[in-house]
């Protein structure tokens, strides 16, 4: 039987999802991607997990973009119909889940690779990782959400000259113009993304996912209308028994255990 594109594992409360096509480094096809779409939703789904990390397998590649032999496969009204239309709800899906998400990049995040990453929460790279939008070389754009999710995330004129040249970025400048948040050492990557989401995985899940929303909703709001969002989440927050038990653990000197109540 053929290995599956995509392997789940979970390492206490955070859920490991690793794209594993290594021959092709990791490269998405439709396949893949509903492969991929089938195996968050577990995760989505499970509640014991608190937060998801997504890995390549392989040293060679994190996802070295869309599988271009896919891309050129059909013609058409095809393209939107079975690739940017599953890429798109996919990667939508993953940047809206309630969880927090982490990815762990190693070698090459390339195309839809650095697309997948701008839909995940926090990006921890291994020293030598490899990021870039090289689908202007190959005539293209990015179209998996990427030319919206980076000019919102980073600044204009960088966004604009990776989309631009298609140049591809060591870790230390992806870090450095806000792409990704910390670069490890190789044989360090998944402790180090692990040890992150634990640590996240420790706080109360109602009140990262009320912030998740908070952040991600209010982000493309006018500032009255995302600060009255805000209130409105915090208001819940503030009545949860997590809030309670946090703030009562602080006046008792304990470590508060939350329960996502
Ligand atoms: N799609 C399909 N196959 C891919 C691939 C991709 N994106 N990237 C690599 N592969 C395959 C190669 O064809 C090769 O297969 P064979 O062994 O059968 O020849 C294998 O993976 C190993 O790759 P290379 O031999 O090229 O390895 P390398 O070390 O010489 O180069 C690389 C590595 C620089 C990442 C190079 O493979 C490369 O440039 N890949 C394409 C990167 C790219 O352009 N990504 C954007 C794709 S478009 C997109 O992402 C749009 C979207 O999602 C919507």
């Amino acid at each position: 039987m053929a290995e599956s594109p995509i392997r789940i594992e979970r390492k206490g409360a955070v859920g490991v999802l690793t794209i594993n096509r290594p021959k092709v480094l990791n490269a998405l096809d439709v396949p893949t991607i509903k492969e991929f779409a089938r195996a968050w939703g577990l995760l989505e789904d499970d509640a014991a997990v608190r937060a998801i990390v997504v890995t390549g397998a392989g040293e060679r590649a994190f996802v070295a973009g869309g599988d271009i032999a896919d891309l050129n496969s059909r013609r058409g009204i095809a393209h939107w119909q079975e690739f940017a239309e599953l890429i798109h709800r996919v990667f939508r899906r993953v940047e809206l889940c309630d969880k927090p998400t982490i990815g762990a990049v190693q070698g090459y995040a390339l195309g839809g690779g650095t697309e997948l990453l701008l839909a995940l929460d926090l990006r921890i790279l291994a020293e030598g990782a490899v990021l870039g939008l090289p689908e202007i070389t190959l005539g293209l754009f990015p179209g998996a959400g990427g030319t919206q999710r980076l000019i919102r995330q980073i600044a204009l004129c960088k966004a604009k000259e990776l989309m631009f040249t298609g140049d591809r970025i060591d870790a230390q400048r992806a870090v450095a113009i806000g792409l990704a948040n910390a670069v490890v050492p190789k044989d360090k990557l998944m402790d180090e993304a692990l040890a992150l989401a634990a640590r996240i995985a420790e706080k109360s899940p109602l009140v990262l996912k009320l912030l998740k929303r908070t952040l991600n909703a209010g982000a493309d709001m006018a500032m009255d209308a995302a600060l009255a969002h805000e209130q409105a989440m915090i208001s819940l927050v503030l009545d949860s028994e997590d809030a309670h038990e946090g703030c009562a653990a602080f006046l008792e000197k304990r470590k508060p255990v939350f329960t996502g109540r």
